[in-house]
Protein backbone atom coordinates (compact mmCIF):
# COMPACT_ATOMS: atom_id res chain seq x y z
CA UNK A 1 0.00 0.00 0.00
CA UNK A 2 1.28 3.76 -0.83
CA UNK A 3 2.83 5.03 2.06
CA UNK A 4 2.33 2.32 3.91
CA UNK A 5 3.55 3.69 7.80
CA UNK A 6 1.09 7.10 7.08
CA UNK A 7 -1.85 4.57 6.90
CA UNK A 8 -0.74 2.81 9.51
CA UNK A 9 -0.66 5.80 11.85
CA UNK A 10 -4.45 7.37 10.50
CA UNK A 11 -5.84 4.12 11.21
CA UNK A 12 -4.58 3.75 14.46
CA UNK A 13 -5.78 7.20 14.40
CA UNK A 14 -8.90 7.00 13.24
CA UNK A 15 -9.80 4.41 15.87
CA UNK A 16 -9.43 7.46 18.19
CA UNK A 17 -11.84 9.56 16.43
CA UNK A 18 -14.64 7.29 16.46
CA UNK A 19 -14.92 7.97 20.35
CA UNK A 20 -14.64 11.80 19.71
CA UNK A 21 -17.31 14.52 19.31
CA UNK A 22 -16.75 16.70 16.93
CA UNK A 23 -18.06 19.78 19.24
CA UNK A 24 -15.18 18.30 22.03
CA UNK A 25 -12.39 19.40 19.20
CA UNK A 26 -14.10 22.93 18.96
CA UNK A 27 -13.57 22.92 22.72
CA UNK A 28 -9.81 21.59 22.81
CA UNK A 29 -8.86 23.80 19.59
CA UNK A 30 -9.30 27.48 20.22
CA UNK A 31 -8.55 28.10 16.49
CA UNK A 32 -10.11 25.60 14.70
CA UNK A 33 -13.52 27.78 13.01
CA UNK A 34 -9.99 29.60 11.41
CA UNK A 35 -7.28 27.25 10.84
CA UNK A 36 -9.86 24.16 9.34
CA UNK A 37 -11.45 26.65 6.40
CA UNK A 38 -9.42 27.49 3.08
CA UNK A 39 -10.45 30.71 1.63
CA UNK A 40 -9.17 30.99 -2.07
CA UNK A 41 -10.46 32.53 -5.41
CA UNK A 42 -13.39 34.39 -3.58
CA UNK A 43 -14.35 30.72 -2.23
CA UNK A 44 -14.34 28.99 1.55
CA UNK A 45 -14.06 25.47 2.09
CA UNK A 46 -14.80 24.81 5.87
CA UNK A 47 -13.63 21.34 7.27
CA UNK A 48 -13.95 21.66 11.11
CA UNK A 49 -17.46 20.01 11.39
CA UNK A 50 -15.29 16.60 11.17
CA UNK A 51 -13.82 14.18 13.48
CA UNK A 52 -10.24 15.64 12.00
CA UNK A 53 -8.37 16.39 14.80
CA UNK A 54 -5.26 19.13 14.18
CA UNK A 55 -3.36 16.02 14.94
CA UNK A 56 -5.32 14.17 12.44
CA UNK A 57 -4.90 16.64 9.70
CA UNK A 58 -1.18 16.32 9.63
CA UNK A 59 -1.20 12.62 9.54
CA UNK A 60 -3.54 12.95 6.30
CA UNK A 61 -0.82 16.14 4.84
CA UNK A 62 2.11 12.92 5.94
CA UNK A 63 0.07 10.78 3.89
CA UNK A 64 -0.57 12.98 0.94
CA UNK A 65 3.98 13.50 0.72
CA UNK A 66 4.34 9.89 1.66
CA UNK A 67 1.85 9.09 -1.22
CA UNK A 68 3.96 11.91 -4.04
CA UNK A 69 1.04 13.80 -4.64
CA UNK A 70 3.27 17.01 -5.06
CA UNK A 71 5.38 14.95 -7.79
CA UNK A 72 2.56 13.43 -9.74
CA UNK A 73 0.67 16.60 -9.86
CA UNK A 74 3.36 18.01 -11.62
CA UNK A 75 3.93 15.32 -14.11
CA UNK A 76 0.78 15.77 -14.82
CA UNK A 77 0.77 19.21 -15.29
CA UNK A 78 4.13 18.58 -17.64
CA UNK A 79 2.00 16.22 -19.90
CA UNK A 80 3.88 12.67 -18.76
CA UNK A 81 1.67 9.27 -19.54
CA UNK A 82 0.62 8.81 -15.97
CA UNK A 83 -2.50 7.12 -17.49
CA UNK A 84 -0.56 4.30 -17.35
CA UNK A 85 -3.05 1.38 -18.43
CA UNK A 86 -4.08 3.59 -21.80
CA UNK A 87 -0.11 4.86 -22.40
CA UNK A 88 -1.84 8.85 -22.27
CA UNK A 89 -1.39 11.74 -20.59
CA UNK A 90 -3.44 13.05 -18.85
CA UNK A 91 -4.52 16.92 -20.41
CA UNK A 92 -8.02 17.78 -19.42
CA UNK A 93 -6.80 21.06 -17.69
CA UNK A 94 -4.91 22.17 -20.67
CA UNK A 95 -8.18 22.58 -22.51
CA UNK A 96 -9.14 25.50 -20.14
CA UNK A 97 -5.16 26.94 -20.60
CA UNK A 98 -5.40 31.00 -21.88
CA UNK A 99 -4.81 32.38 -25.28
CA UNK A 100 -0.92 32.30 -26.21
CA UNK A 101 -0.18 28.85 -23.65
CA UNK A 102 2.11 26.06 -25.11
CA UNK A 103 1.94 22.46 -23.54
CA UNK A 104 4.58 20.41 -26.04
CA UNK A 105 4.31 17.17 -26.17
CA UNK A 106 5.96 14.84 -28.78
CA UNK A 107 7.40 17.56 -30.52
CA UNK A 108 3.70 19.09 -31.09
CA UNK A 109 2.51 21.81 -29.24
CA UNK A 110 -0.86 20.37 -28.29
CA UNK A 111 -1.84 24.16 -26.92
CA UNK A 112 -1.97 25.40 -30.05
CA UNK A 113 -4.46 22.72 -31.35
CA UNK A 114 -6.46 23.37 -28.58
CA UNK A 115 -6.96 27.09 -29.23
CA UNK A 116 -7.32 26.71 -32.73
CA UNK A 117 -10.65 24.30 -32.22
CA UNK A 118 -11.67 27.15 -29.31
CA UNK A 119 -11.52 29.51 -32.02
CA UNK A 120 -13.22 27.50 -34.34
CA UNK A 121 -15.84 26.05 -32.04
CA UNK A 122 -16.30 30.57 -30.85
CA UNK A 123 -16.97 31.52 -34.59
CA UNK A 124 -19.62 28.66 -35.03
CA UNK A 125 -21.43 29.79 -31.96
CA UNK A 126 -20.87 33.28 -32.65
CA UNK A 127 -22.64 32.79 -36.58
CA UNK A 128 -25.25 30.35 -34.99
CA UNK A 129 -25.84 32.75 -32.21
CA UNK A 130 -26.05 35.73 -34.37
CA UNK A 131 -28.67 34.28 -37.01
CA UNK A 132 -25.59 34.12 -39.84
CA UNK A 133 -25.86 30.34 -39.82
CA UNK A 134 -29.59 29.25 -40.42
CA UNK A 135 -31.13 25.95 -40.71
CA UNK A 136 -33.61 25.00 -43.99
CA UNK A 137 -35.15 27.73 -45.60
CA UNK A 138 -33.58 30.56 -43.80
CA UNK A 139 -34.68 29.01 -40.15
CA UNK A 140 -33.09 30.65 -37.19
CA UNK A 141 -31.64 27.96 -35.05
CA UNK A 142 -33.70 28.13 -32.11
CA UNK A 143 -33.08 24.92 -30.58
CA UNK A 144 -30.08 22.38 -29.70
CA UNK A 145 -29.53 18.71 -29.50
CA UNK A 146 -26.57 17.25 -27.46
CA UNK A 147 -26.87 14.01 -28.47
CA UNK A 148 -24.07 11.89 -26.23
CA UNK A 149 -24.11 9.89 -22.92
CA UNK A 150 -21.66 10.23 -19.91
CA UNK A 151 -19.12 12.31 -20.09
CA UNK A 152 -20.53 13.70 -23.53
CA UNK A 153 -23.99 14.09 -21.86
CA UNK A 154 -23.76 14.89 -17.96
CA UNK A 155 -20.66 17.97 -18.25
CA UNK A 156 -22.36 20.25 -20.69
CA UNK A 157 -26.20 19.31 -19.55
CA UNK A 158 -25.17 20.17 -15.63
CA UNK A 159 -23.25 22.85 -16.70
CA UNK A 160 -26.00 24.48 -18.97
CA UNK A 161 -28.45 24.10 -16.09
CA UNK A 162 -26.55 25.95 -14.03
CA UNK A 163 -25.88 28.66 -15.69
CA UNK A 164 -29.58 29.35 -16.79
CA UNK A 165 -29.22 32.94 -16.26
CA UNK A 166 -26.47 33.53 -18.55
CA UNK A 167 -28.63 32.24 -21.49
CA UNK A 168 -29.01 34.13 -24.26
CA UNK A 169 -28.66 31.79 -27.03
CA UNK A 170 -30.81 28.54 -28.55
CA UNK A 171 -32.63 26.39 -26.06
CA UNK A 172 -30.57 23.27 -25.58
CA UNK A 173 -30.87 19.56 -24.48
CA UNK A 174 -29.95 16.43 -24.15
CA UNK A 175 -30.21 12.69 -25.18
CA UNK A 176 -28.39 10.34 -23.46
CA UNK A 177 -30.59 7.46 -23.19
CA UNK A 178 -30.58 4.45 -25.39
CA UNK A 179 -33.69 4.08 -24.17
CA UNK A 180 -36.09 5.44 -27.40
CA UNK A 181 -38.32 7.17 -24.97
CA UNK A 182 -35.40 9.37 -24.33
CA UNK A 183 -34.92 10.72 -28.27
CA UNK A 184 -38.83 10.85 -28.74
CA UNK A 185 -39.82 12.88 -25.83
CA UNK A 186 -36.73 15.27 -26.93
CA UNK A 187 -37.44 15.60 -30.62
CA UNK A 188 -40.97 15.87 -30.15
CA UNK A 189 -41.15 19.62 -29.46
CA UNK A 190 -39.14 20.58 -32.13
CA UNK A 191 -38.96 21.91 -35.66
CA UNK A 192 -36.33 20.18 -37.68
CA UNK A 193 -35.57 23.37 -39.79
CA UNK A 194 -35.07 25.13 -36.63
CA UNK A 195 -33.11 22.63 -34.66
CA UNK A 196 -29.29 21.50 -34.73
CA UNK A 197 -27.60 18.37 -33.35
CA UNK A 198 -24.27 18.02 -31.65
CA UNK A 199 -23.46 14.30 -31.80
CA UNK A 200 -20.79 14.07 -29.20
CA UNK A 201 -18.66 10.68 -28.92
CA UNK A 202 -14.93 10.90 -27.79
CA UNK A 203 -14.99 7.71 -29.33
CA UNK A 204 -17.54 7.93 -32.00
CA UNK A 205 -18.03 4.22 -31.41
CA UNK A 206 -20.84 4.36 -28.79
CA UNK A 207 -23.86 2.76 -29.22
CA UNK A 208 -26.80 5.24 -27.48
CA UNK A 209 -25.31 8.12 -29.22
CA UNK A 210 -24.85 6.24 -32.51
CA UNK A 211 -28.46 4.94 -32.36
CA UNK A 212 -29.87 8.16 -31.41
CA UNK A 213 -28.32 10.36 -33.90
CA UNK A 214 -29.33 7.93 -36.68
CA UNK A 215 -32.87 8.64 -35.34
CA UNK A 216 -32.31 12.35 -35.35
CA UNK A 217 -30.69 12.03 -38.95
CA UNK A 218 -34.35 9.88 -40.44
CA UNK A 219 -36.24 12.91 -38.25
CA UNK A 220 -34.72 15.83 -39.83
CA UNK A 221 -34.42 14.01 -43.21
CA UNK A 222 -38.78 13.77 -43.06
CA UNK A 223 -38.62 17.80 -43.18
CA UNK A 224 -35.67 19.07 -44.24
CA UNK A 225 -33.58 18.49 -48.17
CA UNK A 226 -29.59 19.09 -46.76
CA UNK A 227 -30.38 17.41 -43.08
CA UNK A 228 -26.57 17.09 -42.18
CA UNK A 229 -26.03 20.79 -42.68
CA UNK A 230 -27.62 20.89 -39.23
CA UNK A 231 -25.39 18.10 -38.02
CA UNK A 232 -22.21 18.81 -35.98
CA UNK A 233 -19.99 16.49 -34.42
CA UNK A 234 -17.54 16.21 -31.44
CA UNK A 235 -15.26 13.50 -31.32
CA UNK A 236 -11.07 12.48 -30.42
CA UNK A 237 -11.77 10.72 -33.63
CA UNK A 238 -12.72 12.64 -36.22
CA UNK A 239 -12.43 10.68 -39.27
CA UNK A 240 -14.98 8.49 -37.48
CA UNK A 241 -17.38 11.53 -37.11
CA UNK A 242 -16.65 12.33 -41.45
CA UNK A 243 -17.53 8.31 -42.09
CA UNK A 244 -20.68 8.70 -40.63
CA UNK A 245 -21.33 11.85 -43.05
CA UNK A 246 -20.40 15.02 -40.73
CA UNK A 247 -19.08 18.02 -42.70
CA UNK A 248 -15.25 17.91 -41.68
CA UNK A 249 -15.78 21.81 -41.75
CA UNK A 250 -18.74 21.21 -38.40
CA UNK A 251 -16.38 18.35 -36.85
CA UNK A 252 -14.72 19.66 -33.61
CA UNK A 253 -11.82 17.61 -31.95
CA UNK A 254 -10.08 17.09 -29.02
CA UNK A 255 -6.93 14.80 -27.94
CA UNK A 256 -7.25 11.38 -26.51
CA UNK A 257 -5.58 12.41 -23.57
CA UNK A 258 -8.75 14.21 -22.55
CA UNK A 259 -10.72 11.71 -20.38
CA UNK A 260 -14.91 11.87 -21.30
CA UNK A 261 -15.69 12.57 -18.31
CA UNK A 262 -12.85 15.35 -17.51
CA UNK A 263 -14.28 16.51 -21.08
CA UNK A 264 -16.21 19.79 -20.57
CA UNK A 265 -13.82 22.33 -21.02
CA UNK A 266 -13.31 21.55 -24.75
CA UNK A 267 -16.05 20.85 -27.66
CA UNK A 268 -18.29 18.62 -25.41
CA UNK A 269 -19.34 22.27 -23.66
CA UNK A 270 -20.42 23.73 -27.10
CA UNK A 271 -24.40 23.65 -26.21
CA UNK A 272 -22.87 25.54 -22.95
CA UNK A 273 -21.37 27.80 -25.24
CA UNK A 274 -24.13 28.09 -27.60
CA UNK A 275 -26.10 28.90 -24.81
CA UNK A 276 -24.07 31.16 -23.16
CA UNK A 277 -21.74 32.69 -25.66
CA UNK A 278 -18.16 32.29 -26.00
CA UNK A 279 -17.40 34.97 -23.69
CA UNK A 280 -18.83 33.66 -20.53
CA UNK A 281 -17.65 30.61 -21.78
CA UNK A 282 -14.29 32.12 -21.56
CA UNK A 283 -15.05 32.89 -17.95
CA UNK A 284 -15.88 29.30 -16.74
CA UNK A 285 -12.34 28.25 -18.63
CA UNK A 286 -10.99 31.49 -16.81
CA UNK A 287 -12.08 29.34 -13.67
CA UNK A 288 -11.04 26.15 -14.24
CA UNK A 289 -7.87 27.45 -15.14
CA UNK A 290 -7.22 29.62 -11.82
CA UNK A 291 -8.16 26.15 -9.72
CA UNK A 292 -5.64 24.71 -11.81
CA UNK A 293 -2.84 27.99 -10.67
CA UNK A 294 -4.01 27.15 -7.22
CA UNK A 295 -3.45 23.58 -7.11
CA UNK A 296 -0.33 23.73 -8.64
CA UNK A 297 0.78 26.86 -6.37
CA UNK A 298 -0.65 26.40 -2.94
CA UNK A 299 1.57 24.45 -0.28
CA UNK A 300 -0.40 20.77 0.84
CA UNK A 301 -1.48 23.13 4.09
CA UNK A 302 -3.39 25.39 2.10
CA UNK A 303 -5.10 23.93 -1.01
CA UNK A 304 -8.33 23.42 -1.20
CA UNK A 305 -8.29 20.22 -3.77
CA UNK A 306 -6.13 18.71 -0.90
CA UNK A 307 -8.15 19.53 1.62
CA UNK A 308 -11.15 18.25 0.11
CA UNK A 309 -9.43 15.16 -1.06
CA UNK A 310 -8.53 14.16 2.64
CA UNK A 311 -11.52 14.88 4.06
CA UNK A 312 -12.80 11.95 1.69
CA UNK A 313 -9.98 9.76 2.41
CA UNK A 314 -10.51 10.56 6.14
CA UNK A 315 -14.45 10.00 5.49
CA UNK A 316 -14.23 6.93 3.52
CA UNK A 317 -10.28 5.02 3.74
CA UNK A 318 -9.92 5.97 7.19
CA UNK A 319 -13.22 5.89 8.94
CA UNK A 320 -14.84 3.60 6.14
CA UNK A 321 -17.76 5.06 5.57
CA UNK A 322 -19.39 4.07 1.98
CA UNK A 323 -20.69 6.89 0.82
CA UNK A 324 -20.91 10.44 0.58
CA UNK A 325 -23.86 12.91 -0.11
CA UNK A 326 -23.14 15.87 -2.40
CA UNK A 327 -25.95 18.60 -1.43
CA UNK A 328 -25.93 21.79 -3.42
CA UNK A 329 -28.04 24.31 -1.77
CA UNK A 330 -28.44 25.47 -5.23
CA UNK A 331 -31.34 24.52 -7.22
CA UNK A 332 -29.24 24.91 -10.96
CA UNK A 333 -26.46 22.53 -9.82
CA UNK A 334 -29.09 19.86 -9.74
CA UNK A 335 -27.29 18.08 -11.65
CA UNK A 336 -24.10 18.35 -9.88
CA UNK A 337 -24.76 14.73 -8.19
CA UNK A 338 -25.11 13.27 -10.93
CA UNK A 339 -22.08 14.74 -12.69
CA UNK A 340 -19.59 14.16 -9.82
CA UNK A 341 -20.70 10.53 -9.77
CA UNK A 342 -19.83 9.86 -13.15
CA UNK A 343 -16.58 11.90 -12.35
CA UNK A 344 -15.50 10.48 -9.06
CA UNK A 345 -17.38 7.02 -9.42
CA UNK A 346 -15.98 6.24 -13.08
CA UNK A 347 -12.06 7.80 -11.80
CA UNK A 348 -12.00 6.04 -8.29
CA UNK A 349 -14.09 3.20 -8.80
CA UNK A 350 -11.27 0.63 -8.87
CA UNK A 351 -9.78 -2.67 -7.11
CA UNK A 352 -6.50 -2.62 -8.49
CA UNK A 353 -3.51 -0.28 -8.07
CA UNK A 354 -1.47 1.09 -10.87
CA UNK A 355 1.09 -1.83 -9.98
CA UNK A 356 -1.34 -4.30 -11.01
CA UNK A 357 -1.85 -5.61 -7.07
CA UNK A 358 -5.49 -6.16 -5.35
CA UNK A 359 -6.24 -2.89 -3.67
CA UNK A 360 -6.00 -3.63 0.26
CA UNK A 361 -8.15 -0.28 0.77
CA UNK A 362 -11.49 0.36 0.22
CA UNK A 363 -11.90 2.25 -3.57
CA UNK A 364 -13.72 5.27 -3.87
CA UNK A 365 -17.28 6.07 -2.40
CA UNK A 366 -20.88 5.55 -3.41
CA UNK A 367 -21.47 9.28 -4.02
CA UNK A 368 -25.09 10.96 -4.49
CA UNK A 369 -26.77 13.37 -3.60
CA UNK A 370 -30.04 16.15 -4.60
CA UNK A 371 -30.23 19.92 -3.97
CA UNK A 372 -31.12 21.48 -0.69
CA UNK A 373 -33.93 21.95 0.50
CA UNK A 374 -35.28 19.07 -1.10
CA UNK A 375 -33.03 16.74 0.20
CA UNK A 376 -34.29 17.62 3.83
CA UNK A 377 -37.83 16.85 3.06
CA UNK A 378 -36.69 13.07 1.31
CA UNK A 379 -33.69 11.08 3.08
CA UNK A 380 -31.96 13.22 5.66
CA UNK A 381 -34.30 11.57 8.12
CA UNK A 382 -31.65 8.82 7.68
CA UNK A 383 -28.63 11.06 7.58
CA UNK A 384 -29.95 12.54 11.07
CA UNK A 385 -31.35 9.11 12.87
CA UNK A 386 -30.13 6.64 10.78
CA UNK A 387 -27.89 3.58 12.06
CA UNK A 388 -25.10 4.67 9.00
CA UNK A 389 -23.03 7.71 8.75
CA UNK A 390 -23.12 9.73 5.53
CA UNK A 391 -20.52 12.22 5.32
CA UNK A 392 -22.37 15.59 3.66
CA UNK A 393 -20.67 17.92 1.37
CA UNK A 394 -22.75 21.48 1.15
CA UNK A 395 -22.41 23.89 -1.07
CA UNK A 396 -24.07 27.28 -1.53
CA UNK A 397 -23.78 30.69 -2.91
CA UNK A 398 -23.95 33.80 -0.59
CA UNK A 399 -26.36 35.39 -3.44
CA UNK A 400 -28.67 34.43 -6.18
CA UNK A 401 -29.43 36.06 -9.21
CA UNK A 402 -33.24 36.92 -8.01
CA UNK A 403 -32.36 40.32 -6.38
CA UNK A 404 -36.02 40.88 -5.84
CA UNK A 405 -36.27 37.77 -3.78
CA UNK A 406 -33.06 38.13 -1.83
CA UNK A 407 -34.94 37.32 1.46
CA UNK A 408 -35.69 34.21 0.17
CA UNK A 409 -32.40 33.22 -0.46
CA UNK A 410 -31.35 33.90 3.04
CA UNK A 411 -33.76 31.46 4.24
CA UNK A 412 -32.20 29.06 2.11
CA UNK A 413 -29.10 29.85 3.60
CA UNK A 414 -30.52 29.09 7.14
CA UNK A 415 -31.20 25.89 6.27
CA UNK A 416 -27.92 25.21 4.61
CA UNK A 417 -26.59 26.54 7.77
CA UNK A 418 -28.57 24.77 10.06
CA UNK A 419 -28.29 21.29 8.85
CA UNK A 420 -24.74 21.26 9.17
CA UNK A 421 -25.31 22.44 12.80
CA UNK A 422 -27.80 20.03 13.22
CA UNK A 423 -25.29 17.12 11.85
CA UNK A 424 -22.82 18.07 14.28
CA UNK A 425 -24.37 18.98 17.64
CA UNK A 426 -27.42 16.56 17.60
CA UNK A 427 -29.86 16.82 20.41
CA UNK A 428 -29.06 14.42 23.31
CA UNK A 429 -31.77 12.30 25.56
CA UNK A 430 -31.96 14.73 28.14
CA UNK A 431 -32.07 18.11 25.81
CA UNK A 432 -35.13 16.06 24.32
CA UNK A 433 -36.62 15.23 27.60
CA UNK A 434 -36.43 19.18 28.73
CA UNK A 435 -37.86 20.39 25.62
CA UNK A 436 -40.64 17.49 25.54
CA UNK A 437 -40.76 18.95 29.30
CA UNK A 438 -41.50 22.58 28.00
CA UNK A 439 -44.11 21.58 25.74
CA UNK A 440 -46.05 20.49 28.56
CA UNK A 441 -45.67 16.58 28.35
CA UNK A 442 -46.54 14.14 31.10
CA UNK A 443 -43.52 12.19 32.42
CA UNK A 444 -44.87 9.38 31.07
CA UNK A 445 -45.10 10.49 27.59
CA UNK A 446 -41.75 12.24 27.69
CA UNK A 447 -40.02 8.88 28.28
CA UNK A 448 -42.08 7.42 25.60
CA UNK A 449 -41.04 9.96 23.19
CA UNK A 450 -37.74 11.54 24.07
CA UNK A 451 -35.57 8.35 22.20
CA UNK A 452 -37.49 9.32 19.26
CA UNK A 453 -36.99 12.87 19.54
CA UNK A 454 -33.08 12.88 20.12
CA UNK A 455 -30.42 13.01 17.76
CA UNK A 456 -26.95 11.82 17.88
CA UNK A 457 -25.32 14.34 16.08
CA UNK A 458 -21.58 13.63 15.42
CA UNK A 459 -22.57 13.30 11.66
CA UNK A 460 -19.41 15.12 9.55
CA UNK A 461 -19.88 17.48 7.00
CA UNK A 462 -18.11 20.14 4.73
CA UNK A 463 -19.23 23.41 3.39
CA UNK A 464 -17.91 25.07 0.12
CA UNK A 465 -19.23 28.57 -0.23
CA UNK A 466 -19.12 30.97 -3.44
CA UNK A 467 -20.20 34.33 -3.98
CA UNK A 468 -22.76 33.61 -7.00
CA UNK A 469 -22.89 30.56 -9.64
CA UNK A 470 -21.06 33.08 -12.24
CA UNK A 471 -19.75 30.58 -15.04
CA UNK A 472 -16.14 31.63 -13.43
CA UNK A 473 -17.18 30.14 -10.07
CA UNK A 474 -18.68 26.91 -11.86
CA UNK A 475 -15.41 26.67 -13.28
CA UNK A 476 -13.52 26.59 -10.23
CA UNK A 477 -15.60 23.77 -8.65
CA UNK A 478 -15.76 21.74 -11.38
CA UNK A 479 -12.09 22.06 -11.46
CA UNK A 480 -11.83 21.51 -7.37
CA UNK A 481 -13.18 18.34 -7.69
CA UNK A 482 -11.61 17.25 -10.53
CA UNK A 483 -8.07 17.78 -8.79
CA UNK A 484 -9.71 16.01 -5.24
CA UNK A 485 -10.35 13.51 -7.24
CA UNK A 486 -6.80 12.79 -8.49
CA UNK A 487 -5.25 13.38 -5.38
CA UNK A 488 -7.78 10.78 -3.53
CA UNK A 489 -6.79 8.04 -6.79
CA UNK A 490 -2.82 9.48 -6.30
CA UNK A 491 -3.07 8.10 -2.19
CA UNK A 492 -4.76 5.07 -3.59
CA UNK A 493 -2.00 4.18 -6.19
CA UNK A 494 -4.82 3.56 -8.37
CA UNK A 495 -5.03 5.21 -12.21
CA UNK A 496 -8.41 7.40 -12.07
CA UNK A 497 -8.05 7.84 -15.62
CA UNK A 498 -9.23 4.80 -17.14
CA UNK A 499 -12.84 2.82 -17.77
CA UNK A 500 -12.16 -0.93 -17.73
CA UNK A 501 -14.76 -1.34 -15.53
CA UNK A 502 -17.17 -0.55 -18.17
CA UNK A 503 -16.49 -2.84 -20.86
CA UNK A 504 -17.84 -5.91 -20.09
CA UNK A 505 -21.31 -5.07 -19.61
CA UNK A 506 -21.04 -3.65 -23.33
CA UNK A 507 -19.53 -6.76 -24.90
CA UNK A 508 -22.50 -8.67 -23.19
CA UNK A 509 -25.04 -6.04 -24.47
CA UNK A 510 -23.51 -6.67 -28.00
CA UNK A 511 -23.61 -10.92 -27.75
CA UNK A 512 -27.34 -10.16 -26.36
CA UNK A 513 -28.85 -8.65 -28.95
CA UNK A 514 -29.01 -11.84 -31.83
CA UNK A 515 -30.71 -13.61 -29.16
CA UNK A 516 -33.47 -11.23 -28.01
CA UNK A 517 -34.08 -11.12 -31.65
CA UNK A 518 -34.46 -14.56 -32.12
CA UNK A 519 -31.37 -15.12 -34.63
CA UNK A 520 -29.16 -16.87 -31.82
CA UNK A 521 -29.99 -19.35 -29.53
CA UNK A 522 -30.36 -19.20 -25.75
CA UNK A 523 -28.80 -22.39 -24.56
CA UNK A 524 -25.33 -21.00 -23.85
CA UNK A 525 -26.85 -18.41 -21.60
CA UNK A 526 -26.96 -19.03 -17.60
CA UNK A 527 -30.05 -19.89 -16.21
CA UNK A 528 -30.85 -16.56 -15.24
CA UNK A 529 -30.45 -15.12 -18.34
CA UNK A 530 -32.10 -17.14 -20.03
CA UNK A 531 -35.34 -17.58 -18.09
CA UNK A 532 -35.66 -13.72 -18.72
CA UNK A 533 -34.61 -13.99 -21.88
CA UNK A 534 -37.27 -16.40 -22.51
CA UNK A 535 -40.08 -14.32 -20.47
CA UNK A 536 -39.21 -10.70 -22.59
CA UNK A 537 -39.47 -13.36 -25.82
CA UNK A 538 -42.83 -14.28 -24.70
CA UNK A 539 -44.28 -10.80 -24.26
CA UNK A 540 -42.22 -8.41 -26.80
CA UNK A 541 -44.95 -7.49 -29.61
CA UNK A 542 -47.76 -8.62 -27.77
CA UNK A 543 -48.57 -5.06 -25.41
CA UNK A 544 -49.53 -2.91 -27.99
O1 LIG B 1 -19.14 3.76 -20.92
C1 LIG B 1 -18.39 4.71 -20.25
C2 LIG B 1 -17.89 5.77 -21.18
O2 LIG B 1 -16.82 5.29 -21.90
C3 LIG B 1 -17.53 7.03 -20.42
O3 LIG B 1 -16.25 6.98 -19.91
C4 LIG B 1 -17.75 8.08 -21.45
O4 LIG B 1 -17.88 9.36 -20.88
C5 LIG B 1 -19.02 7.58 -22.09
O5 LIG B 1 -18.88 6.19 -22.10
C6 LIG B 1 -19.29 8.09 -23.47
O6 LIG B 1 -18.22 7.78 -24.33
P1 LIG B 1 -18.05 8.52 -25.72
O7 LIG B 1 -17.88 9.98 -25.44
O8 LIG B 1 -16.84 7.91 -26.34
O9 LIG B 1 -19.29 8.27 -26.52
Amino acid sequence: MNGDSAWQRLFAAGKRASARRIADLFAAEPLRDERFTIEALSMLFDFSKTTISEGDRALLLDLARACAVEARRDRMFAGAPINETENRPVIHWALRLPDGASLMLGGIDIADQILETRRRMAAFARALRSGEYRGEGAAAITDVVNIGIGGSDLGPAMATRALAPYHDGPRCHFVANLDPADITDTLAGLDPAHTLVIVASKSFTTMETLTNARVAHQWMAGAVKDPGRQFVAISAHPERAREFGIDPARVFDFPDGVGGRYSLWGPIGLSLMLAIGPGDFADFLAGGHAMDEHFRAAPLEENMPVALALAGIWHRQVMGYPTRAVLPYDQRLARLPAYLQQLEMESNGKGVTLAGAPLDLPSGPVVWGEPGTNCQHSFFQMIHQGTDIVPCEFMAAAEGFEEDLAPQHGLLLANVLAQSKALMLGRSLEEARAMLAREGLSPEEIERLAPHRSFPGNRPSTTLLYPRLTPRILGQIIALYEHRVFVEGTILGINSFDQWGVELGKELALALIPVLEGEAPAEGLDPSTRRLVGWLAARRGSTG
